[in-house]
């Protein structure tokens, strides 16, 4: 009679944590599974260089779309680096960045989904300009996720990081009305091209991806539904 007892507590107890663990570590987004946002662990950015050895005119001279890549990790200095580059604060005082924006409103996130990074775990993170941290908002490679999401693009696949650019339309639009679609187009561009030269100026390889369905994008990134992918930036040595 006990043993009975136990038994039917044990298998109470194993449906309890099983539940639990499906609710926790699964979301059902349209149609897939897709594994939910998991840490709050910030990771501190080494600090940025304001100098460099390759001017711009070089940068601008030399910048080219590489699609192919060594296969060798970046450093967290050379990720660092790229991060500030876009969005990067560069007045303490009014919290300004490296690239413009309309009214100041900052409806661009950058995302860095990273396979080969020294001193970084795979995973996907999110960028914080205010902290020049990163917060990592999913574990593991995902990086054959977002290739297979941008049209099994090689480059995706080969590079040690792939750079994801997003924005919020609502923070821009709740000023700038119908205007605000436009603003943030161009600020993702401003973005990008700030990328693309840093890129250059480090002597490292990227490419701008435009060509990926927008809601496989979202369902790997995790994003909410007011969050929208603009572009995919693969970098790596060339
Ligand atoms: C908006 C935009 C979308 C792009 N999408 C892709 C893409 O999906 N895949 C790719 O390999 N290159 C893509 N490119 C890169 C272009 O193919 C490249 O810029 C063009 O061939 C000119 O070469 P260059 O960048 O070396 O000057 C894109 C470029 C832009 C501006």
């Amino acid at each position: 009679m006990k043993a009975k007892i136990n038994l039917s507590r044990f298998i109470y107890l194993i449906s309890f944590v099983l539940i639990f663990l499906f609710i926790t570590y699964s979301i059902k987004v349209n149609g897939e599974v897709e594994t939910m946002i998991i840490t709050n662990q910030e990771i501190n950015l080494p600090k940025p260089k304001f100098s460099g050895t390759t001017s711009l005119e070089e940068s601008l001279y030399k910048r080219r779309s590489i699609r192919n890549y060594k296969n060798e990790p970046l450093t967290l200095q050379e990720v660092s680096q790229l991060l500030w580059s876009m969005q990067g604060i560069t007045d303490e005082g009014w919290g300004l960045r490296t690239s413009p924006s309309a009214g100041a409103l900052y409806p661009l996130e950058i995302y860095i989904v990273v396979g080969n990074v020294i001193n970084l775990e795979s995973g996907i993170y999110k960028y914080s300009p205010q902290n020049h941290s990163l917060k990592k908002i999913l574990n593991g490679d995902k990086r054959k996720e977002i290739f297979n999401a941008a049209l099994q693009q090689e480059s995706i696949i080969q590079a040690p990081a792939n750079i994801v650019i997003t924005a919020v339309f609502q923070r821009t639009a709740k000023k700038y009305g119908s205007r605000a679609e436009r603003y943030v187009w161009l600020e993702a561009g401003h973005a990008a091209q700030n990328l693309l030269l840093q890129v250059t100026a480090l002597g490292l390889g990227a490419v701008p991806i435009g060509a990926f369905y927008d809601e496989k994008v979202k369902v790997v990134l995790g994003l909410q539904k007011d969050e929208e992918p603009l572009y995919i930036i693969p970098v790596g040595k060339k």
